[in-house]
């Protein structure tokens, strides 16, 4: 008996995508370009259902039923196309070969059409989740041609997770729609994540808590509408305790590393003029993390008054909670606003509710609040910004003061909140019908005649600042 669906590359992520579809009763043929890990995979997992182990390639794509669907778990880059030139020669016409990895969506774009050409197909599949994800269930973004994704439907919707019944995949759109729509997801990621370090930053610097007080903090706030996987993990990474009998947080090196789609979300929002705030200085602030010898010299030379510490009072926690919420609101409303103009103009149409909907498990963004967006967009999301849908509009009007005091404290401490202040200037400018780009303006006119347009009449204008003063239309 042939197997459904094969899975080449075998480290973690592939290994455990390949243990889910077969937990999930699918014959899987798996392959290594090392065999010792196809042999160890066996070896260890081969109970758990139907393997078709093999060593060379000819023998692992005839083991796949046709039209063959191929996922392809390698590191993103030269990696996939290597991949992909040494598949070629052994697949038939309407072979599927799917890229699991975080490859650049630009990249899938490009595969998808030199796959088309090949009369192969090409499915870009973002795969979020992690390790226990691929395992037990991940969140599934498969971008590619639709009659493509109908062959696997049957397959990876079984193997992604389950919300509410409804499974966390769904046809994106064509191209490397699936892997933009991953990359997004991992903006946010940062955004979340550069979130909540802000918050650990305040309890533990401006109010002097140590690991296990603010562990509890956490624990405590995933109770309510900021459940999430992300605040789940964090109260149990800052609850740890290492062999000295120490936090582990405390022992780790405060330097942030990255993979690059933080990095390429917001490269994308600065080509589709999205202003991206929080994402982006979530990708700088791990920039800035990363100097750590450069930070050591600086503290030195710049030394900062230690803040004293307070021990901060039930309303002080709430206020840095409302903050957060706030602050994550921004963020999503800005990442949801960047698929809304990409799917415009990239010609994807994206659906922005079915997107929240598979985020709701499987993914590291998960979360309860995927609920409120999804609801937004389903009924329609008429506002032009999800910051102006009702649930999340009275969330931030309620959570404004905390916001700004926290943002006030922390600068008044010296504690850099990034995220949390982008977010809300970001909010300050949005709500403005009027603000100072009018100056801008005039400045670009005076050096350089770029002209602007007035609020009393119509037509662009130039004037002659510097010689006689004189304004000029210069177009209707
Ligand atoms: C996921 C994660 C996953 C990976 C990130 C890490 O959705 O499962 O996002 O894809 O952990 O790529 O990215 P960095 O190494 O850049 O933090």
């Amino acid at each position: 008996e042939l197997a459904d669906i094969g899975v080449l590359g075998l480290a973690v992520m592939g290994a455990n995508l390949a243990r889910n579809a077969a937990r999930k009763g699918f014959g899987v043929a798996v392959f290594n370009r090392h065999g010792a890990r196809t042999d160890e995979l066996i070896s260890q997992y081969g109970s758990e259902g139907r393997f078709h182990p093999a060593k060379e390639i000819a023998d692992f794509v005839a083991a796949i039923a046709r039209p063959r669907p191929i996922i392809i778990m390698v590191k993103a880059g030269k990696p996939v196309d290597e991949v992909i030139e040494e598949l070629i020669p052994h697949l038939d016409e309407g072979d599927i070969i799917i890229d699991g990895g975080n490859s650049l969506f630009t990249d899938t774009n490009r595969r998808f059409h030199y796959l088309t050409e090949k009369k192969l197909r090409f499915i870009g599949m973002g795969v979020s989740g992690g390790e226990e994800g691929a395992l037990e269930g991940p969140s599934m973004m498969p971008g590619g041609t639709l009659e493509a994704y109908s062959r696997i439907e049957p397959i990876v919707t079984k193997m992604a997770a389950q919300v509410d019944g409804e499974p966390c995949c769904t046809y994106i759109g064509t191209e490397g729609s699936g892997h933009f729509v991953k990359m997004v997801h991992n903006g946010i990621e940062y955004a979340d994540m550069q979130l909540i370090t802000e918050a650990y930053d305040l309890f533990k610097t401006v109010y002097g808590l140590d690991a296990k007080t603010i562990s509890d903090i956490f624990a405590e706030w995933n109770k309510g509408e900021l459940n999430s996987y992300l605040i789940e993990i964090t109260a149990a990474v800052l609850a740890k305790v290492d062999s000295t009998g120490k936090p582990l947080v405390d022992s780790i090196v405060d330097e942030a590393e990255q993979k690059g789609t933080g990095r390429w979300t917001a490269q994308s929002a600065l080509d589709l003029g999205i202003p991206l705030t929080s994402i982006t200085e979530a990708v700088f602030a791990r920039a800035l993390s990363a100097r750590r010898a450069g930070r050591a010299e600086a503290e030195k030379l710049l030394p900062h008054a230690p803040v004293a510490a307070r021990k901060p009072s039930p309303a002080d926690i709430e206020a840095i909670r409302q903050a957060l919420f706030a602050s994550k609101i921004i963020a999503y409303a800005q990442g949801f606003e960047q698929l809304s103009v990409a799917s415009a103009q990239f010609g994807w149409k994206l659906k922005l509710d079915e997107l929240a909907t598979i985020w709701r498990g499987g993914c590291i963004i998960r979360a309860r609040f995927l609920n409120r967006i999804r609801e937004a967009y389903k009924a329609g999301g008429g506002a032009s910004n999800l910051v102006l849908e009702d649930y999340f509009r009275d969330a931030v009007l309620k959570a404004e003061p905390a916001w700004r005091e926290v943002v006030g404290l922390a600068v008044a401490s010296g504690i850099p909140v990034p995220a949390f202040s982008s977010s809300l200037a970001y909010y300050d400018g949005l709500r403005r019908a009027r603000g100072p780009a009018n100056l801008l303006q005039g400045l670009r006119d005076y050096f350089g005649a770029h002209t602007y347009a007035r609020l009393d009449k119509p037509g662009k204008f130039h004037t002659r600042w510097a010689q006689d003063g004189e304004e000029v239309q210069v177009s209707s």
